[in-house]
């Protein structure tokens, strides 16, 4: 089963080819980055525009990279939502026309479960855009899976393909939020959190004890305390230039304490033997660390997929529409983009 699946949520412009929801024959990714850079964050009407600027070329070389035609597709695939909704619109529409002219299944499908998706992908290299070295099996059912991206924290049951108890969210900033709120405020450059991965390599993450916000407390995250601990510090430390990389590296362990502990938690509450994780924030590499060394020390499997498809690519979404098209489950082409879609 041929899948072409597209993913414009944010950001990212991505066309990918997946084979069974498993083999990804090309994932091309054309990030907006250098155009929201100078604003300190995404201009949703910027957004829209490079989308309409790159979708078709981008489809096009996914299908030439992939060495397939239109033709050779059984499905198109198609991120709704949740996102900004002039982004979405323009995946959509691209999908409900290949979908429509060539006469096969269109899927629509939930951004936050193609990022639990990404930990089905084969993780084998494939193609020069996907250059991956882990070799690692599927999770197994039930799992849980921390999702940690920039608009969503969640602590997820993956109970079977599709079926999702999730038993805590983040009651204010998500991770990935809070990582680009303070390297905004320390105006050390967007999008904060790979700038603050690689800077806190420098520091000493425990020079300053910053507040690990609910941390005993049930499955719910708080990440808004921790920053204004950060901006607390620096307006308290006049000579705070100095000290940057220790400041990023205290900042990054507390949050990365409290997603380790919690999730750990949960997978020994709910019984699972194998920990996933998803979303922007699971390619930070102190994350990456902390929960394989946890996991390692209770006995509990700790899949990750691989950097390029823990931010936002195609190719997750291909992954999660193989499953529902098995099932039969496929959108009436008067699906709609929905900015705040949950997962459940
Ligand atoms: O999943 P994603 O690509 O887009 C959303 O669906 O939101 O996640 C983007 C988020 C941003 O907040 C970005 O700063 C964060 O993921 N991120 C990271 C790292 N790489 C991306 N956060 C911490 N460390 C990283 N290495
Ligand atoms: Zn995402």
């Amino acid at each position: 089963m041929l899948i072409l699946s597209i993913e414009t949520s944010c950001d990212e412009t991505s066309a990918a080819v997946v084979k069974d929801g498993s083999e990804i024959f090309s994932n091309i990714i054309s990030s907006q980055v250098e155009f929201h850079k100078k604003y300190g964050g995404i201009v949703p009407e910027i957004a829209s525009r490079k989308h309409i600027e790159v979708i078709n070329p981008i489809i096009q070389e996914a299908l030439d990279n992939a060495k397939v035609t239109f033709k050779d597709l059984d499905a198109v695939a198609v991120t709704h939502g949740p996102g900004l909704i002039g982004s979405l619109i323009v995946g959509l529409s691209a999908a409900k026309s290949i979908a429509y002219a060539l006469n096969i299944p269109l899927i629509g499908i939930n951004h936050l479960e193609a990022h639990i998706y990404a930990n089905f992908l084969n993780r084998k290299p494939q193609t020069a855009n996907c250059k991956t070295t882990e070799n690692l099996k599927n999770p197994k059912f039930p799992f849980i899976c921390l999702v940690v991206s920039g608009g969503h924290t969640m602590l997820v049951v993956v109970e079977g393909h599709g079926k999702y108890k999730v038993i805590g969210r983040t009651r204010d900033d998500a991770a990935g939020e809070a990582f680009d709120k303070v390297a905004r405020f320390l105006k050390i450059g967007y999008p904060g959190g790979p700038i603050i991965d690689k800077m806190a390599k420098e520091g000493n993450p425990t020079a300053i004890n910053f507040t690990r916000p609910m941390l005993n407390d049930g499955f719910d995250f708080s990440f808004s305390g921790i920053k204004t601990a950060v901006v607390t510090h620096v307006k308290r430390n006049r000579d705070f230039q100095s000290q940057v990389p220790d400041l990023v590296a205290s900042f990054q362990q507390a949050i990365v304490d409290v997603l380790v502990t919690k999730t750990i938690r949960a997978a020994k509450k709910y019984k699972c033997k194998s920990i996933a994780l998803a979303g922007g924030v699971s390619a930070n590499s102190c994350l990456r660390k902390g929960i394989k060394e946890k996991g390692k020390e209770e006995g509990i499997t700790v899949i990750i997929p691989p950097l390029i498809l823990c931010t936002d690519n195609a190719a997750m979404v291909g992954a999660r529409a193989y499953y529902l098209l098995k099932e039969g489950k496929t959108s009436d082409f008067d699906l709609a983009a929905v900015a705040s879609l949950r997962l459940a």
